[in-house]
């Protein structure tokens, strides 16, 4: 990666969200909060860079809607889906392997262009991953590295069920040994999941673990179809707080039975 960056000035916050795996919620914490940042009036973009599993501009596996849609609409619906998602696959595997299935190569001068077109005029750009963060886009190319060379800082969506304590910890530490700034880890609820005993104890095991992150808890949200329930949610969850330029103060680990 030796080319420049792209030359237009830089918005005031550029976050990425990346997951704990794929499926895990990453588009509905996106989504929840790009709606709480228009509810709030300010000017944000959101992008999906690549987006796998795509058919017609249709997701065909498991969403109605695809996530660059879903990102699109959050956002206020002005821009234009061949810049919020520059490549759109059909198959749903991984970015690299997708593309050179259907015999193309993803350009990072496209993505480039796509991201400094979004960023015009924006206080905010945010820009969902696919997958985890080591997911690969080219042979030489991840998410990791393109969020670093966008100098985003990162958002960590994790799955509250058990696993995830190794997860967080393994994310974490190839997003800071690749130079990025992890601006927050978001546990997310599954249903699934409700009552298993890890669910209870994630949460303050993850503060102890990480005492120098902000680690907030997002909520099961019924309507993810619904931007107002959505913006409620990221709102009830203190996620008000990664909307704005200063760094989130450190979840203080508390009274904990780690201790
Ligand atoms: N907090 C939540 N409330 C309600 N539904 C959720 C929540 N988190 C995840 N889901 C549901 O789980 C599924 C996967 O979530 P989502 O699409 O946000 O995952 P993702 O990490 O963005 O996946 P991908 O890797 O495909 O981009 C969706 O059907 C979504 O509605
Ligand atoms: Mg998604």
């Amino acid at each position: 990666m030796t080319k420049s960056l792209p030359a237009s000035p830089l918005p005031l916050l550029r976050l990425a969200i990346t997951g704990t795996d794929t499926g895990i919620g990453k588009t509905v914490v996106a989504t929840a909060l790009t709606a709480r940042a228009v509810q709030l009036g300010q000017r944000i973009a959101a992008m999906k860079p690549v987006e796998s599993g795509v058919d017609e501009g249709l997701a065909v596996y498991g969403a109605p809607r695809s996530d660059a849609e879903r990102l699109q609409e959050a956002a206020g619906g002005t821009d234009d889906l061949s810049i919020v998602r520059p490549y759109a696959f059909r198959e749903p595997l991984a970015p690299m392997v997708a593309a050179h299935r259907a015999g193309l190569t993803v350009s990072l001068d496209v993505l480039d262009a796509a991201f400094d077109a979004l960023c015009d005029e924006r206080e905010i750009i945010l820009v969902e991953g696919a997958g985890g963060l080591l997911v690969p886009i080219t042979r030489t190319l991840s998410f990791l590295d393109l969020f670093a060379r966008w100098r985003c800082e990162l958002i960590i969506v994790a799955g509250d069920r058990l696993g995830v304590l190794n997860h967080v910890l393994l994310t974490v530490h190839a997003a800071e040994r690749g130079g990025l700034l992890v601006r927050a880890i978001i546990l997310t609820t599954h249903t699934a999941n409700d009552g298993a005993i890890c669910d209870a104890t994630n949460y303050d095991a993850l503060r102890a673990l990480l005492p120098h992150h902000a680690i907030f808890r997002f909520p099961w949200v019924d309507r993810t179809d619904s931007l107002s329930a959505l913006a409620a949610a990221a709102q009830g969850s203190g996620l008000d707080t990664l909307l704005l330029r200063e760094t989130p103060v450190p979840t203080a680990p508390g009274t904990l039975f780690f201790d």
